[in-house]
C-alpha cells in the first residue's frame, strides 16, 4: 500500500493526511475482497523499517490501526472475514497489540476472506526467527538435520497457516519488494500500479486481477506440460 506520503504532498498536506485518507482505500479494498470471494487478503501496513519514520507518523499510523480495528468489528462480522496478523506484534504499542488480539479472537469463527495485516512486519526479520526456531530443534534432537524441508520452514513463519502468495500488487508506480514475504512470493506473480495507494478503487483491483488471470503460471514447467 505504497503514495500515501506522495499523496499528500501533491495537495499540500502532511504524511499523515495521506495515511488518513489510505485507510478509507483499505476499507474499500477488503469490501471489494469479500464481495469478489477472494480466500486471502494479506496488507503490508507497517514495516520493521517503518520504525524508523517520524515519531508523530508512526503514532498517527498506530492511532489509525487501533480506530480502524474498533470501527470496523461489526463490517469484518457482516462480511464473515476473519482477521489475522504476522509480525512482532508483541512491539506494538500495548493498546494497538491488545485491540488487535481482540479482533483476531473475535472473528476466528469467521470462515470467509483471510484478512492478514502484515504489521511491524519484516521478512528477513520472519526467516531469521525461523531458522533460530528450527536451529534449537536440531540443537536439542528434537528433530534432525535431514528433516528440514520446504514443508518444515513454512511451518515456522508467520504465515505457517497461510497459502503461497498469487498475486502481489504494489502501487505508487515504485517497482520493489521492500522485505515482504521474500520466501512466500517465489511463483507469485509481480503487479505494479501506477496509482498512489489512497486512490486505489474496486477497478484497479479489478483490473490487477484479470491481468494476472491472463498470465500463464508455469512454475518451471514448460506450456506444452501445462497443456
Ligand atoms: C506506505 O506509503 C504506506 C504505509 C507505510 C502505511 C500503510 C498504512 C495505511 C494505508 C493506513 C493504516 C492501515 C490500516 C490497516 C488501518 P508511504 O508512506 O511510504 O508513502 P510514500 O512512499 O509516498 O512516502
Amino acid at each position: 500500500m505504497d503514495g500515501n506520503g506522495r499523496w499528500a504532498k501533491e495537495r499540500g498536506k502532511l504524511r499523515v493526511f495521506g495515511h488518513e485518507n489510505g485507510v478509507e482505500a483499505v476499507r474499500k479494498t477488503v469490501e471489494n475482497c469479500a464481495k469478489l470471494k477472494i480466500d486471502f487478503l494479506t496488507l503490508y501496513a507497517f514495516s520493521t523499517e517503518n520504525w524508523k519514520r517520524p515519531k508523530l507518523e508512526v503514532q498517527t499510523l498506530m492511532r489509525l490501526l487501533v480506530s480502524s480495528l474498533q470501527k470496523e468489528l461489526k463490517t469484518l462480522h457482516k462480511n464473515n472475514i476473519r482477521l489475522n496478523a504476522i509480525g512482532t506484534i508483541d512491539y506494538l504499542p500495548p493498546k494497538a497489540a491488545q485491540e488487535l488480539r481482540e479482533v483476531i479472537e473475535n472473528t476466528k469463527e469467521n470462515t470467509g476472506l483471510t484478512l492478514t495485516l502484515a504489521l511491524s512486519y519484516g521478512s528477513r526479520e520472519e526467516l531469521k526467527t525461523a531458522i533460530k526456531a528450527i536451529s534449537a530443534k536440531v540443537k536439542n534432537n528434537l528433530i534432525s538435520e535431514d528433516d528440514i524441508d520446504e514443508k518444515l520452514i513454512n511451518t515456522h513463519l508467520y504465515t505457517h497457516d497461510l497459502p503461497d502468495v498469487d498475486l502481489l500488487i504494489r502501487t505508487s508506480g515504485e517497482h520493489r519488494i521492500s522485505n515482504f514475504l521474500l520466501w512466500q512470493i517465489a511463483y507469485a506473480e509481480l503487479y505494479f500500479i501506477d496509482v498512489f495507494w489512497p486512490d486505489f478503487r474496486e477497478q484497479h483491483l479489478v483490473d490487477a486481477i484479470i491481468n494476472y488471470q491472463n498470465r500463464e503460471r508455469r512454475f518451471g514447467k514448460t506450456s506444452e506440460q501445462l497443456s
